[in-house]
């Protein structure tokens, strides 16, 4: 996908980037456009939606699918929406307001694609419950899973960090240890992994 709403993309991604907004790095977000183009998903999840910029990603390079997406901040729910309507994807996406540990125990139905970028602290507590609501072959990619390189000691944890690092540590072996499950781990920015339920 390279055309002007891509650019325009781009140039939001750049300005949330430029007031200190966590959005998904470049080189992890091209990564994230390329799995989607390639498995065109139809149903997608998203933990942690911010301005919804990796969410209109997502639904431009797989058009006929649809996005639910968790936010518990309201006003960045706002600016999403702002920003679904820029893209003309707003009858395609929908968001649940709340804490993703509330929400994603009650989901029902199935997806094929989920992304998982919400608090790094939780995602092995999410991961029984997203599993469950993740199709057979579908995906799920996450975000942080090097956690600034905590997570496999290549820098040393400061002490702040240590629970969310060993829970990091807990999710990868279990994304990685199962046999029900596929895993590639991706060494590029703040590390990315992505699995396929087999
Ligand atoms: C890294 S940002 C998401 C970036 C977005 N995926 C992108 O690349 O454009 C993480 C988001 O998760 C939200 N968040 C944090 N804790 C959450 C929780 N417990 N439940 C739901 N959302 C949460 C934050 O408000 C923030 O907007």
């Amino acid at each position: 996908m390279k055309n002007d709403l891509y650019e325009r993309l781009l140039e939001l991604r750049e300005q949330a980037k430029s007031v200190g907004e966590p959005v998904l790095r470049d080189k992890s977000f091209e990564l994230l456009l390329k799995t989607v183009e390639k498995k065109q998903p139809l149903k997608l999840l998203e933990i942690g939606v911010n301005r919804g910029l990796s969410g209109i990603g997502m639904l431009l390079s797989s058009p006929k699918a649809t996005l639910a997406g968790i936010e518990i901040d309201e006003d960045k729910i706002k600016i999403a929406k702002g920003n679904y309507a820029e893209f003309g994807v707003e009858e395609r996406a929908k968001i649940f307001y709340g804490d993703a540990s509330e929400i994603i125990p009650v989901l029902t139905g199935e997806y094929d694609f989920i992304f998982l970028d919400g608090p790094k602290g939780h995602y092995y507590e999410y991961l029984p419950n997203l599993l469950a609501v993740l199709s057979k072959g579908g995906i799920l990619f996450a975000d942080n899973v090097l956690f600034r390189g905590y997570v496999g000691g290549k820098v040393k944890t400061p002490h702040k960090f240590n629970t969310t690092k060993n829970s990091m540590e807990r999710f990868l072996k279990a994304i990685t240890t199962d046999n029900n499950l596929k895993t590639q781990i991706y060494e590029i920015e703040d590390g990315v992994s992505i699995t396929e339920k087999l």
